[in-house]
């Protein structure tokens, strides 16, 4: 582990090892606080954390069945029930494997009205206090679906997907003809209020990204740039995420 700012970073050549670094801290907080409340991110980078929290459950015998979820982010316009949805990817990637009870899980609710939803998520944010908030980052610098120019003080809202957004989640859909261009995600003041922040990212499109957010100004048109004002935040990245990084830790 390395400290750089606020920041610790854990990296490792081979991904699979910080996800299961960070899925046994995960893991062993259920089971210290087994009313933990975590929140939770989509999309490839927490996948191989939820294979190894999956794991690590079953290994060390920990129940989740008091844990409490917020999802991050969910696409607006498609099925209910949609193999697209975040709800979907969830079940498939770490709920179906664990003891959770699916009651306990929450997202933002997009087929319903949506004034009445988003101010639901906004409560349910501000009554709960997440203990560990999962991130991946978006090569534009967003978390959640904050997408560039969103104000830091945002609480849950709709979102306007960016070109660079659609274009790098494209691949993930089964409907290709039915893309969402719009989701309803928590906003980076609700972010930020976690308790503790990990952030994962792999692959060396995210090394310039995973940078700026570390090293560049704190602005909202690189939203994660405000990680740099968090007390507690991990990253979890294997090398090619951390190679800018590192080039610049070795000059200082
Ligand atoms: C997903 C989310 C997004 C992703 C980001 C990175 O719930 O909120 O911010 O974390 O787009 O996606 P991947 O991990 O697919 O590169």
């Amino acid at each position: 582990m390395i400290s750089h700012k606020n920041f610790k970073l854990y990296i490792d050549k081979n991904y699979q090892t910080v996800c299961k670094a960070a899925a046994l801290h995960i893991v062993s907080h259920v089971k210290t606080t087994p009313r933990s409340i975590l929140g939770l991110a989509t999309g490839d980078s927490p996948k191989e954390l939820y294979k190894s929290m999956v794991f690590y459950s079953q290994t060390m015998n920990v129940s989740f069945s008091k844990v409490l979820t917020f999802n991050l982010d969910e696409y607006i316009g498609l099925e209910e029930n949609s193999k697209d949805s975040y709800q979907f990817f969830m079940n498939e990637h770490l709920f179906k494997h664990l003891d959770i009870d699916l009651s306990h899980t929450h997202f933002p609710l997009v087929h319903q009205n949506i004034e009445t939803s988003l101010r639901h998520y906004q409560t349910l944010l501000e009554t709960h206090s997440i203990d560990i908030q999962i991130l991946g980052i978006g090569t534009n610098g967003h978390i959640g679906f904050n997408e560039p120019g969103t104000p830091f003080n945002s609480k849950t809202h709709i979102a306007n997907l960016t070109e660079s957004t659609l274009k790098n989640n494209q691949k993930h859909f089964k409907d290709q003809a039915h893309l969402p261009s719009q989701a309803m995600t928590m906003g980076i003041d609700e972010i930020m209020r976690a308790k503790k922040i990990m952030l994962f990212a792999s692959g060396k499109h995210k090394k310039k990204p995973i940078d700026d957010m570390v090293n560049g100004p704190i602005s909202i048109d690189f939203p994660a740039s405000i990680l740099q004002t968090h007390p507690n935040v991990e990253l979890y990245l294997d090398l090619d995420a951390a190679e800018d990084l590192l080039k610049l830790l070795e000059i200082e």
